[in-house]
């Protein structure tokens, strides 16, 4: 038996030794440690040998066990740090190689645009706010002196939500003015771009979705003067100084008086070109005195407060400034385009 456990112990070390990976240590253990194992079954014999023999056989087999388990823990940290060797050799990293070609964006020329009058504005102590596009019939229409009647207010023109006509996708960021008014405390200097909506069908110049900037000021003494002097000044900086600018009048329910701003055409000087579309000016926004009807509806004493409005359209402005001639240019989001700007 002493024999058989001498020849078991020059094997399996041979073999431990031998072993190059973790699986085959593995199966070596299970092989001579395992419950089945070659030394399991050398002592299965311990029966037949004497009650003196018996200790010092079962002594010498503990010592075996221990030797091989220790060999084989020995062996199997080896392993692993050759592997680990081997590994960090392979995944090397050469930092002298060339980067790889990043493809880098750019800002949206539409967003380009926005980013330049919230600049303007901002440096005029203006706030920017956001507020919600679905919105309230009351938001969009009533509480900006929108009668019932009025066209803009059918589901020809608007979307909505409900039968009863109470909740829509806003037509305009107008309803800004009345959340403004509502939530803020005087005096307010404030701009309010996003999202509007309407029923018109996709060509060069319409989609039902697009973009407008609000803008209000409400303050004591606040005079249509006020007005002229901050749109102009917004409009030199867009445009360049010198630009030359026209209020025309006009009507919007929520504001009295009420007028258009428009530019003299910045490419021809006046005389008609294909940029003007012959007329000489371009529109740019609709602007006002507020009502004094949407002031005291919004809590505000239209005797001690006075402010203006203006609202203008985001695309229409990025178009003429980058030369756009297709609306959905803007939307499509082809990076072939995109990339020109
Ligand atoms: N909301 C108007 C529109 O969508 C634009 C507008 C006109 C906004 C006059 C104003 C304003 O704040 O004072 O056509």
């Amino acid at each position: 038996m002493k024999e058989l456990m001498q020849s078991l112990r020059e094997s399996a070390v041979q073999a431990i030794l031998n072993a190059d990976d973790a699986e085959k240590l593995e199966n070596l253990r299970v092989r001579y440690l395992g419950k089945k194992g070659e030394l399991t079954a050398i002592l299965r014999q311990m029966g037949k040998l004497s009650a003196e023999e018996r200790p010092v056989m079962g002594q010498l087999a503990n010592q075996l066990r221990a030797e091989l388990e220790t060999a084989i823990e020995k062996r199997r940290a080896e392993l692993s740090r050759v592997m680990m060797q081997k590994k960090l050799e392979q995944e090397t990293i050469d930092v002298t190689l060339p980067a790889k070609d990043m493809r880098l964006g750019h800002k949206h020329p539409m967003y380009s645009v926005l980013d330049q009058i919230k600049d303007i504005f901002i440096g005029m102590g203006f706030e920017i706010v956001d507020g919600p596009e679905v919105e309230l019939a009351d938001y969009n229409f009533t509480k900006l002196n929108i009668d019932e009647g009025h066209p803009s207010r059918e589901w020809t023109d608007t979307f909505y939500f409900t039968e009863d006509s109470r909740i829509l996708l806003r037509t305009q960021t107008s309803p800004m003015q009345v959340h403004a008014m509502e939530t803020k405390s005087l005096p307010i200097r404030m701009i309010a771009p996003g999202r509007v909506y309407r029923k018109d069908e996709v060509d060069a110049t319409h989609s039902p979705m697009f973009h407008q900037i609000e803008g209000m000021v409400i303050d004591k003494g606040v005079t249509m003067a006020d007005l002229k002097a901050t749109l102009n000044l917004v409009v030199e900086k867009i445009y360049g100084e010198g630009t030359v600018t026209r209020f025309r009048p006009h009507h919007f329910p929520f504001t009295e008086p009420s007028c258009e701003l428009d530019i003299q055409c910045h490419k021809c000087g006046g005389k008609g070109c294909p940029t003007c579309k012959g007329e000489g000016w371009i529109e740019v926004l609709g602007a006002g005195m507020v009502h004094p009807k949407v002031l005291s509806g919004c809590g505000i004493d239209p005797d001690v407060y006075s402010g203006w409005a203006f609202g203008m359209g985001l695309e229409r402005l990025a178009m003429g400034e980058y030369k756009i001639t297709d609306l959905r240019l803007i939307f499509e989001n082809d990076v072939r385009f995109l990339e020109q700007f």
